[in-house]
């Protein structure tokens, strides 16, 4: 029979503590939001003691999220304890997720304290917290390098005093797999109230192993495993929960399945990535741009004839339309048969010929050859697809001046320009381009930030739009903030059904 996983994402905590990935509580939601469709079971929203905007993130997750359970994270201080609860007060269903290190390193070095006096701490925690609310996880950090006798003392301690789930994270992401899959067996094996509780993974990729300690820890007794989307996290990373998704999912012979909606991870990691402005490096397992990208002439023609040649995973399956076949000078004339079919194109044998001959010589000079490129290769001229595109924005603003702007916007191809007034450079810019996209819409929010912090700064653009009780989420990154606003607006209206 297949066993349940649950996923816990903490791309909203432990993803969301890499410098520069700061999200705004809007951006959270957005991102919560889409966690919700994606099927996670848990979404750890913050650590609400440690700024008032995670404190408020953490309230605002909890009152648009109904299905995932909402987690706020705590060092073993009453204090951080009593805060989390509070800001868990909308949640339909909460969790505290409590916890102190336990390692050898931290017990001497991080808390001075000594083995004894953390397993009091750690108890202490978990019954003030229980005091709160029903669900509580205890972290052992630093479980990875903790000893696996005293690990099992301090598991059997909390879940006595009312843990729910237990967290032996790999903090440093040392374990080898099978140190990590040992630990859990043992845990499973020596604790005796283990099944009072359910234990969960968490494990950070500092030497490439995450995934592979969070498997091992499945296949030894964790029925939780926490993972962020694109494996962001504190230095080289958390386990992603793509990996961890796709391989429980490809894997037959695995009894474990998940909840998880796979069609949607594409679009949920793309979300993280621009909003995070955290880039997914190309050949990242399941979502990197090259994941179902064939480039070699061997490959290309094996996956053209049948796609499990060269796939062990239908590009389906994770969102994302067909796998790709890139036209480079390796390419054979399979591949760029198939892509001129695909753009409609149909040729006989000795135009085909003609063709590839021209198409070598072009990618001998050019690395990747582009649609738009076939199109000028077979005498076409090229299309732009880009339904709604700013061409030009022009404002005049200034002391004691009428904002006035004027924008010019091409609409399927057919350029349509507005003026308008208004109470400041924005205001005027929308309304000019309400004039031309006529949608119906509120403004219920428009942030903008700064990416670094110089005066040649990159601007990043929030825009949300109400339209018959559905919002829309629009942005756009420019140094030229007014230029960003129009765009991130534009994009939102686009949206707009
Ligand atoms: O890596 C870690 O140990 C953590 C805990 C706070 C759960 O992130
Ligand atoms: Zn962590």
């Amino acid at each position: 029979m297949s066993e349940k996983i649950y996923i816990f994402d903490t791309t909203l905590r432990d993803g969301e503590q890499v410098p520069g990935c700061q999200l705004n509580t809007v951006e959270k939601i957005e991102v919560a939001k889409t966690l919700e469709q994606l099927g996670v079971d848990v979404i750890e929203a913050g650590f609400p003691v440690s700024s008032p905007g995670d404190f408020n993130s953490v309230v605002e997750i909890s009152k648009a999220v109904s299905n995932p359970t909402i987690c706020a994270l705590t060092r073993a201080v009453k204090k951080d304890i009593e805060v989390a609860a509070d800001a868990l007060k909308y949640a339909k269903k909460g969790r505290i997720h409590t916890g102190i290190g336990t390692s050898y390193y931290h017990i001497k070095y991080k808390l001075r304290s000594d083995p004894e006096e953390i397993i009091k701490r750690a108890v202490e925690a978990v019954k003030y917290a229980r005091n709160f609310i029903d669900d509580v996880e205890f972290y052992a950090e630093d479980a990875g390098r903790t000893d696996n006798e005293y690990l099992a003392r301090v598991v059997e301690a909390v879940i006595a005093a009312g843990a729910t789930v237990v967290n032996i994270p790999d903090t440093t992401g040392y374990c080898l797999p099978d140190e990590y899959a040992e630990k859990i067996a043992f845990l499973t094996n020596n604790v005796p109230n283990i099944d009072k509780a359910i234990i969960s993974t968490h494990c950070h990729n500092d030497l490439g192993m995450a995934t592979a300690n969070t498997i091992m820890g499945i296949k030894n007794g964790a029925r939780q495993v926490e993972v962020t989307i694109n494996g962001i996290g504190e230095r080289a990373g958390n386990t992603s929960l793509e990996e961890v998704v796709m391989i429980l999912k490809s894997h037959k012979d695995l009894p474990y399945y998940t909840d998880i909606d796979s069609t949607k991870i594409i679009g949920v990691s793309r979300l993280v990535s621009t909003l995070m402005n955290m880039p997914v490096q190309p050949n990242k397992a399941i979502v990197g741009r090259n994941a179902f990208a064939h480039s070699s002439g061997i490959h290309q023609d094996g996956v053209l004839k049948h796609r499990e040649n060269y796939e062990i995973i239908d590009p389906k399956d994770v969102g994302i339309r067909e796998s790709s076949i890139v036209l480079t000078a390796r390419s054979g004339r399979a591949a760029l048969k198939h892509r001129l079919e695909l753009l409609g194109y149909k040729f006989d044998k000795d135009e085909l010929a003609e063709i590839y001959f021209r198409f070598l010589e072009l990618a001998d000079k050019k690395k990747d050859i582009k649609d738009d490129d076939l199109r000028v290769l077979v005498g076409k001229s090229v299309e732009k697809e880009k339904p709604y595109d700013l061409k030009l924005l022009q404002v005049l603003c200034g002391k004691s001046a009428v904002p006035v702007a004027t924008v010019k916007i091409s609409v399927n191809g057919e350029e349509l320009t507005a003026t308008a007034s208004g109470n400041g450079p924005v205001d005027a810019a929308f309304s000019a381009v309400n004039k031309i996209m006529q949608k119906k819409v509120k403004l219920e929010e428009f942030l903008i930030q700064a990416i670094t912090r110089g005066k040649d700064d990159l601007g990043k653009v929030h825009v949300q739009v109400e339209s018959n009780g559905q919002m829309y989420y629009g942005f756009s990154a420019n140094t030229d903030i007014i230029t960003a606003s129009v765009e991130a607006y534009i994009d939102a209206l686009s949206k707009v059904i």
